[in-house]
């Protein structure tokens, strides 16, 4: 498939438009690409869905999300009404072949006024049980026929093991070609992740560095705060290794563990990452517990409010045993990685909202210094912070002036929002651009999905098995359960607070502002 950088006439068919998806992600991400510029003139979205609303009560309703959720904060009315005049909408029941007759009449009628043919994008912003019967209908419908400009855009949850994401593999590959195939990780749009590319194959610096030699272990945190919220419905039947760990942080670990790619074309760089988890060892079942850890949070406090337990959440069961924290140790097979541990965890009710990667360096092999220069001394470190904060912060060690020989760790720190004065796009702005332009670089790629489920088809199955006898294991509030730091520590190490919440109270900072231009 082509990329276009100017991109084609271009039709968006959002499946449950009138859902929350569309209007906390999609529209404001359009809005936004709509404001930067980036969208063609001849652009149209076509909301489809079940709720039953007029024209103006879809625009109203898209603008009051647009208003609440755009980063950009409340709409400019001109602006708004020039995007507005792009949107439409249709109710219709998703499961009878009248829709699609419908869309298709649609479509035709926008290429019959463009005079072009469009790209055509088929958003399934539904539940997953609704993929199945609307991309059989699509093809019904002869929808999916044109491989360059067909697409479609599926979210996660993609399957909820291996085998079933195998069958909706074969089920999408069977409609459309891969490369008409856009597999959602929202996580692979922010903007700090796709940095990890950059940061690692822009730069020499650290790739010499980069490896079993130098790196002692690499930690990746995904915490949150909100809890499960309304979402209990899904959630309740998806857990934490598989609504976060199979997709959003296995997708880090990725990009932190490839190899360089030849080039940034979508395939070269998805093959190596699939490299990647090909390479991660499996786990034995019977040791299961040795490298995963499990939690569900009961009542306790956030920033001074009390909030309640998992188990009495919205659509939750009162005896659930899901987990909403997870925590799992993985090694990677290679040259690169061979013992060098990744832990990767997650859980919703942390004390607050942060993603981080932290590289932890090996200590120096001598020591040269007295023992007295050392009281302070800590090993190398880079973070790489994702959310909120977004940066690039590396730790070494200094002299502390003065007359007598002693060690300080200092910080040297890169943000974004300092050095480049603005906000980066938001993730989904970023993937329904390349939507657009047909580039699935940073979309999963079939064999990726099933690597990821495989890797943790032993965890699913013991937890599935043995429910776990202490939940609630870890208050609201807190940083987990205790079975993850027996975990990480059975290894001599500790989770790692994150940077920002780090007293900096002996660490001086240095900070990393862009360079002038010439
Ligand atoms: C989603 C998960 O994929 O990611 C949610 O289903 C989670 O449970 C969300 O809250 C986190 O995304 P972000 O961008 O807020 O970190």
């Amino acid at each position: 498939m082509q990329i276009n950088t100017h991109p084609r006439p271009t039709i968006f068919v959002i499946f449950g438009a009138a859902g929350d998806l569309a209007w906390r992600k999609l529209i404001p991400a359009l809005y936004n690409l709509f404001i930067d510029g980036w969208l063609p003139e001849a652009f149209h979205v076509f909301g489809v869905g079940r709720t039953k609303m007029d024209l103006t009560a879809f625009r109203d309703h898209q603008r009051e999300g647009v208003n609440r959720f755009s980063r950009r904060g409340k709409v400019d009315e001109q602006l708004w009404e020039k995007f507005a005049a792009h949107l439409a909408y249709d109710a219709g029941d998703l499961g009878t072949d009248e829709v699609y007759s419908e869309v298709k009449q649609k479509l035709l009628e926008m290429e019959e006024k463009w005079r072009a043919r469009p790209n055509r994008a088929f958003y399934l912003a539904l539940p997953p049980r609704m993929i199945e019967p609307i991309v059989k209908r699509l093809a019904d419908a002869g929808l999916n026929q044109d491989r360059e400009r067909d697409r479609i855009v599926v979210e996660k949850p993609f399957g909820r093991d291996f085998d079933s994401a195998r069958e909706l593999n074969c089920l999408l590959t069977g409609i459309f070609q891969e490369s008409q195939i856009f597999r959602i990780d929202h996580y692979l749009g922010k903007e700090t992740v796709q940095n990890i590319l950059a940061f690692r194959f822009a730069n020499t610096l650290f790739e010499p560095i980069w490896n079993r030699r130098y790196i002692d272990h690499i930690q990746i945190t995904v915490a949150e705060q909100d809890g499960v919220g309304h979402r209990g419905g899904y959630y309740d039947h998806a857990g934490a290794l598989r609504d976060m760990i199979q997709n959003h942080l296995m997708q880090i670990l990725c990009l932190i563990a490839m190899e360089a790619p030849i080039s940034f074309d979508f395939d070269d760089v998805r093959n190596k990452k699939v490299d990647v988890l090909h390479a991660i060892r499996a786990i034995p079942h019977e040791q299961v517990h040795h490298y995963a850890a499990r939690g569900q949070y009961g009542a306790g406090w956030i920033e001074g409010e009390h909030v309640e337990g998992y188990r009495t959440e919205l659509q939750v069961d009162p005896e659930s045993s899901t987990e909403t924290y997870a925590a799992v140790k993985l090694f990677v097979d290679n040259w690169r990685w061979q013992g060098v541990p990744f832990y990767l965890r997650t859980g919703k009710r942390l004390p607050a909202r942060i993603s981080e990667v932290s590289i932890q360096f090996r200590p120096v092999p001598h020591q040269t210094f007295p023992a007295a220069a050392l009281m302070d001394w800590r090993p190398n470190r880079l973070l790489i912070a994702i959310q909120p904060e977004e940066g690039i912060l590396l730790r070494f060690e200094v002299k502390h002036p003065g007359q007598t020989m002693r060690l300080s760790p200092v910080m040297m720190q890169f943000y974004y929002r300092e050095a480049f004065k603005s906000a980066p796009p938001e993730a989904y702005e970023t993937l329904l651009l390349d939507v657009i332009r047909g580039d699935t670089t940073l979309f999963m790629r079939a064999d990726q999905t099933e690597a990821g489920w495989s890797v943790l088809t032993p965890i699913l199955d013991v937890w599935e098995t043995a429910r776990s006898a202490d939940f609630p294991n870890y208050q609201a509030g807190s940083w987990g359960p205790e079975e993850a730091d027996i975990l990480i520590a059975r290894d001599g190490h500790n989770w790692i607070l994150p940077t920002s919440l780090q007293c900096s109270e002996d660490m001086a900072v240095c900070r990393v502002v862009q360079e002038p231009k010439q």
